[in-house]
């Protein structure tokens, strides 16, 4: 009889998660498997959610953002009981393989079912990046597009009013997006837990920009950090500029997969599969220095973040 792998996605969702499953179903029924989805995370787990699939099932859903099997959070999965029900749910339809895609909440559940004889293998999908043993996570490019593709816009109408603009980005408490971000549309100030400045310095150099006679300035601000509607008042108090602010929010998160989402995420489900082919669990994929590889999960949560260091350098260079 074949074995037979499930995929779910978990925790916040992300373009190009849609492609991963593709990725993984193809790969999956090349190599022999018979394939299953699990509807809304590792919920769909406990509520029985879980469905056998063709070989052509994500197909249609390629080229769409979210995640067409859904995702959750459940917060009682850290407990033992409730996972043992999980268990037995992939058990009974004699699932013994699981591809979980999902950022690191979702790889600790994922290392835990692997304990409990569920061979698991985490693919890195958040939007934010801030998973440490990959370079790029499933949905952090389209969605650094969808950042930049609304900064140029804010800059058009900043620009024919002189006004000064503070762009709040996604991203939790990982700054990747805002520093990407911000070179990629020239922006004056980065403003991240890696390069944090108080709102005192913030206005000094604006001020600065001010006495420039700058056309426009931009100030791109990773959230969590200021209240940026509160700052933005404050600036327009102090400096002379007259400043908005924008939070970017949940728009972030949709929109079609660009190309390279697409192709990592497929590239990172096929490699899963192969993982789970040599009996491989408790690990997760990822792209370092442009090749794929995998980590234990514990070691991978141990890994240093890369801080960014050369980027913010080439941040001071241009501006
Ligand atoms: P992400 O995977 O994007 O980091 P979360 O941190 O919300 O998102 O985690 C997603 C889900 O993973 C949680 O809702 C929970 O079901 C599961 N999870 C998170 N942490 C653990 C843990 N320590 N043990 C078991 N499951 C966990
Ligand atoms: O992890 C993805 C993410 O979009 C973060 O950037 C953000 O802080 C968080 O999820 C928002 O979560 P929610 O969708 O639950 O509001």
């Amino acid at each position: 009889m074949a074995k037979k792998i499930g995929i779910l996605t978990s925790g916040g969702d992300a373009p190009g998660m849609n492609a991963a499953l593709l990725g993984a179903i193809r790969s999956g029924f090349n190599s022999g498997y018979e394939m299953y989805v699990i509807y809304d995370g590792y919920r769909g787990l406990i509520d029985n959610r879980i469905v056998k699939v063709d070989k052509d099932f994500a197909n249609e859903k390629l080229n769409c953002g979210g995640t067409m099997i859904k995702t959750a959070r459940l917060p009682e999965f850290k407990e033992e009981s409730v996972r043992q029900k999980a268990v037995e749910a992939l058990r009974k339809e004699g699932i013994d393989a699981l591809i979980v895609i999902g950022g690191d909440g979702s790889y600790m559940g994922a290392k835990k079912l692997t304990e409990m004889g569920i061979n698991c293998v985490g693919l890195p999908g958040t939007i934010d990046n801030d998973i440490a043993s990959s370079d790029y996570t499933i949905g952090f490019d389209t969605c650094l597009n969808t950042v930049v593709d609304a900064i140029d816009k804010i800059k058009d109408t900043s620009s024919s009013h002189h006004r000064c603009h503070l762009v709040e980005i996604m991203g939790n408490n990982c700054p990747d997006l805002t520093i990407y971000a911000g070179i990629a549309t020239n922006a004056d100030l980065i403003i991240t837990c890696d390069n944090l400045l108080t709102p005192d310095q913030i206005k000094a150099e604006l001020s600065k920009l001010k006495a420039e006679n700058r056309d426009l300035a931009l100030v791109c601000v990773a959230e969590h950090l200021f209240d940026c509607g509160a700052l933005a008042k404050e600036i327009t108090r102090d400096t002379g500029w007259d400043a908005r602010a924008t939070v970017l929010g949940h728009i972030q998160r949709g929109g079609v997969p660009s190309a390279m989402e697409r192709v990592r995420a497929i590239s990172m489900a096929n490699y899963a599969i192969k993982l789970l082919n040599q009996n491989i669990g408790g690990v997760c994929v990822g792209f370092v220095n442009n090749k794929l590889t995998h980590y234990p999960i514990l070691e991978a949560f141990d890994l240093p973040r890369n801080k960014h260091e050369e980027l913010y350098e080439l941040h001071n260079n241009i501006k």
